[in-house]
């Protein structure tokens, strides 16, 4: 698998072909790319289809915006995931990723938003409704790998924004900070190229450099399997035991718990 971390490593992002199906599948596939030294923790595979979701506060209706994976694990969060498709929806559904390097650049090389790439990496906010979490946008991993968090405001409504901090000396540069960042990332999900995930693909991104998102769709029977993974690259596993790790976001209570278990297409009734 060295070919998809080199992939990784140059697009952030990358697409496998013909991996199956099934949960098995998808709990397999983060050993298989990052290997036993480099895999840090993968908990179980969750289901990410209407079913569940929608017990979450996200449908299938949604414009899903542009969003981080794992805003559950404060800044522990995980450094890359995968989706495997099982079921993709005829219509609608396609995902877009936006280079959050890249984006960086881009302010950086414009002097109107110069000061916000630096401002990111300095200025702590309000990162999540889940475990508090007040750091940074920008923080860093080993070799100074950068870790970049985005959650737009909603839909869904479910996710709180980043936001300012209540404890901030500085709430007006740090709004206008935000604005600015989360304008940057809005445009870039306009224009963005849609992939449309078939049965076997499997999309495996660098959560600290991408952010994804996902159009609405018309098939209540789509379904994916989401995996989240802590690479010994990463800033490390969140304090929790290994066991308690899901690949699920907190539910509206706060609590990260893993789904209420199989739905009863997939026991196959
Ligand atoms: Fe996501």
């Amino acid at each position: 698998m060295a070919h998809v971390l080199r992939a990784l490593e140059l697009n952030g992002c990358c697409i496998l072909e013909d991996c199956g199906t099934s949960q098995e599948a998808a709990a397999a596939l983060p050993a298989r790319i990052f290997g036993s030294p480099g895999l840090l923790g993968s908990p179980a595979p969750a289901e990410v289809s209407e079913q569940v979701l929608a017990a979450r506060g996200i449908a299938k209706d949604d414009n899903f915006r542009a969003h981080t994976d794992g805003h559950a694990y404060g800044d522990k969060f995980p450094d890359y995931f995968l989706l495997l498709c099982s079921v993709a929806s005829d219509v609608g559904g396609g995902n877009f990723l936006i280079d959050g390097y890249a984006l960086l650049e881009d302010l950086a090389s414009e002097p109107d938003t110069a000061w916000v790439p630096p401002a990111l990496a300095e200025r702590s906010v309000n990162q999540t409704s889940r475990l508090p979490s007040v750091t940074p946008v920008l923080v860093f991993g080993p070799g100074g790998r950068r870790a970049l968090r985005c959650r737009l405001p909603g839909p869904p409504m479910a996710f709180a924004a980043q936001r300012v901090s209540e404890a901030s000396e500085t709430p007006d540069e740090d709004a206008k900070m935000l604005a600015i960042y989360h304008e940057a990332i809005q445009k870039a999900a306009d224009r963005a190229e849609r992939v449309f995930l078939r049965p076997g693909d499997a999309l495996v991104v660098d959560n600290y450099r991408m952010f994804h998102g996902r159009d609405p769709y018309t098939d209540p029977r789509r379904l994916l399997w989401r995996c989240w993974i802590w690479t010994t690259a990463s800033r490390g596993l969140p304090e929790v035991p290994e066991n308690e790790l899901q690949s699920t976001p907190g539910n509206a209570a706060g609590i990260v718990q893993p789904d209420e278990g199989p739905s009863k297409r997939q026991r196959g009734e």
